[in-house]
């Protein structure tokens, strides 16, 4: 299959590139966009066969179901069978923005996007190229991120190049995903919230808009979560987010850090890559090191994290060994990323 790849200037967009995107979804195609916080790779979520497209081009086991991305609010009835009083306080907050709601879905929806669940996760994102090729279509759009299935989300185009040039339809260049992690996916189906996937919108913000008490996070994705419990989004219970070389976080004081880090090249033979924060690397003589940036900035940690992933099998390194950082804020998400990336493997 030819790909189509255009650049698009998210300060100026083209219409026409738009035009001729909207119209391959609803030819039952597939495009590539960048979202604020990765790419993602879309097709019209009422098109069943185009929904197969999407499975087929990213290798995706069809078990985990699809977010369904939306440019109107008004779409909400399209797609759900009713919004809970949860989700529109999060709505109201969030929207347009890096936060998915699970809801109950409509009959149109098909159990191809839901992969069998009788839920469906929606998101509006907040990135001016999404937004304006998702009212240019008008049709609900369904977009996992725009990888290989495994490999770390795509937060540039070249990413999403690399891993589904000539397996797509077209792919929309618009510059970085700035966020870098993807969306906060949040049950509000019941009474309480339930965070089943980490992101930019953090739980201590969720707790702001609906109380203490008002939202939880699911056990089961939890670091020591015992083994019987199964994620209730189905997409958490697979390894992801891998580079080729093997992941072990490194965690503890800084000067235990750079110890364990120090014996581990000491005694292995391959070639280890370093993933840490500024403040561990200064004055240390690691080799192939790969900055993270300050810990007083961990929004800039995550808007690199799976750049610097794939960075490392550039670099051709047999280890990479990830410093942990905190598990707050965002640093969740980051910290979720990461030992699902290293199978929950520590030094
Ligand atoms: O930021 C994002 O969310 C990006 C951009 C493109 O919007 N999309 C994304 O999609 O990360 P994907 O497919 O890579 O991840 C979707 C996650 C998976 O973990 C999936 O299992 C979960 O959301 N999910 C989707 N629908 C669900 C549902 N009905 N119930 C529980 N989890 C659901
Ligand atoms: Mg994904």
């Amino acid at each position: 299959m030819d790909t189509i790849i255009k650049e698009v200037n998210k300060n100026n967009i083209d219409q026409a590139v738009m035009n001729e995107a909207s119209a391959i979804l609803k030819e039952g195609g597939t495009v590539a966009f960048p979202t604020e916080t990765v790419y993602g790779l879309g097709a019209n979520a009422l098109d069943k066969q185009a929904i197969g497209h999407i499975f087929k081009a990213k290798g995706r086991p069809s078990d985990n179901p699809l977010i369904v991305h939306i440019g109107d609010i008004k779409q909400m009835d399209e797609v759900a069978l009713e919004i809970t009083p949860i989700a529109k306080k999060l709505i109201d907050c969030f929207w347009p923005g890096p936060l998915t709601v699970i809801l109950k879905k409509a009959k149109k929806i098909s159990t191809h996007v839901t992969a069998g669940l009788d839920t469906v996760g929606i998101r509006m994102p907040n990135h001016p190229i999404a937004l304006q090729l998702l009212k240019t279509s008008s049709v609900p759009v369904a977009a996992p991120s725009a990888n290989t299935s495994g490999k770390p989300s795509p937060t540039i185009a070249s990413h999403v190049i690399e891993d589904l040039k000539g397996r797509v339809d077209m792919i929309i260049d618009g510059g970085n995903a700035n966020i870098g992690v993807e969306s906060t996916v949040i049950d509000a189906t019941g009474p309480q919230g339930v965070i089943l996937r980490p992101g930019a919108i953090t739980l201590e913000m969720c707790q702001e808009v609906l109380g203490e008490n008002g939202v939880t996070i699911d056990p089961a994705i939890l670091e020591n979560a015992p083994k019987h419990l199964t994620p209730k989004s189905p997409g958490m219970k697979y390894t992801h987010y891998s580079p080729k070389a093997e992941v072990y976080i490194v965690n503890g004081e800084k000067e235990q850090i750079i110890d364990k880090i120090q014996r581990f090249i000491n005694q292995y033979e391959g070639k280890v890559g370093i993933m840490a924060t500024e403040e561990l690397l200064e004055n240390s003589k690691l080799p192939y090191t790969i900055s993270l940036g300050s810990q007083e900035e961990p929004e800039k940690i995550a808007a690199t994290l799976f750049k610097t992933l794939r960075d490392f099998d550039e670099m051709g390194v047999d280890v990479v060994l990830a410093e942990a950082i905190e598990d707050t804020h965002i640093g969740m998400a980051i910290m979720n990323r990461l030992t699902k990336a290293a199978g929950y493997k520590y030094l």
